[in-house]
């Protein structure tokens, strides 16, 4: 893997059903590459917070915040403004609070709104080699304005229903990059919660048919571990870092690298 110099490129974690690991796999993601001595911003654009729990950033708990990306996309702060460093190395992260979900409701309204992150962040996109969003499960303006702002994005699907989703979000995700002309491209889709159960087999059988040329090879396998880490605030890479869990997560970091050029 070589740094990106200049521009960052942004990667988004996108998928509308709920608990299919795009969190996990987010803080896990910069994780890795912040130990690599990537210079890695993480944005939480998810009323839930939770990668910005995952990163060891609770907003009722931090004192030392100037805001969070409600500020940003309400354009009441710039994206610098409410960037903190996170306690891992390499990983910065603009957190998110649960006053985000009162912004969504305004948002609409709101000129220019599908490209508010996009254009929030531009004025730091050279400070950092790769931003990494997480979206929320569904696919309302918060996973929109991700999409929008991913130069790429992955897809984790932990089951059946989990694929199902793909396509509605492939459309989401095409249509807006025509109307905005933007180069949201899908990098791949990645197989969470693999199991040895039959459905999970279906489930890579299916993901093999029809997206031959963006299945990852690499499956993040299930594992108490994912939510230990998470119950500590650390992700998973660096909570467990010889397990089998983390070994997945490093070796689908090194197919994502490659396919982006990093
Ligand atoms: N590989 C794994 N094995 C077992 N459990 C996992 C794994 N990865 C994540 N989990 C757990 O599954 C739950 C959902 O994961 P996570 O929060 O990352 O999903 P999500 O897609 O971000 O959810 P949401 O859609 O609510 O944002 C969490 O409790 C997490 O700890
Ligand atoms: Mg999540």
């Amino acid at each position: 893997m070589a740094k990106n110099s200049g521009r960052a490129y942004s990667l988004g974690l996108s998928n509308q059903k709920g608990g299919a690991a795009k969190t996990t796999s987010a803080a896990a993601l910069a994780a890795i590459y912040g130990e690599k001595g990537f210079r890695v911003l993480g944005i939480d654009s998810d009323p839930q917070a939770h990668l910005s729990l995952q990163l060891g950033v609770d907003f009722l708990r931090e004192e030392t915040l100037r805001g969070t990306v409600s500020d940003l996309y309400l354009g009441k702060a710039s994206a610098e403004e409410v960037t903190v460093h996170t306690r891992f190395q390499g990983v910065d992260l603009i957190p998110a609070s649960v006053d985000l979900a009162a912004v969504e409701i305004n948002l609409p309204g709101m000129t220019g709104c599908d490209l508010r992150l996009r254009r929030g962040l531009e004025p730091i996109r050279n400070l950092y080699d790769l931003i990494i969003l997480d979206s929320p499960p569904n696919l309302g303006k918060f996973a929109v304005n991700v999409l929008n702002a991913s130069d790429f994005f992955i897809v984790p699907v932990d089951g059946p229903w989990g694929l199902r989703s793909v396509d509605t979000l492939l459309t989401l995700a095409q249509d807006n990059a025509a109307i905005y002309n933007l180069p949201t491209t899908l990098l791949g889709v990645f197989i969470t919660m693999g199991d040895r159960t039959r459905i999970m087999q279906g489930v890579r059988e299916e993901a093999e048919r029809r997206f031959p040329k963006h299945l990852f090879k690499s499956e993040i396998r299930r594992s108490t571990l994912a939510r230990e880490a998470a119950a500590l605030e650390t992700p998973v890479p660096l909570y467990a870092s010889d397990s089998a869990l983390a070994g997945d997560y490093r070796s689908l970091a090194e197919e994502i690298a490659t396919r982006m050029g990093l």
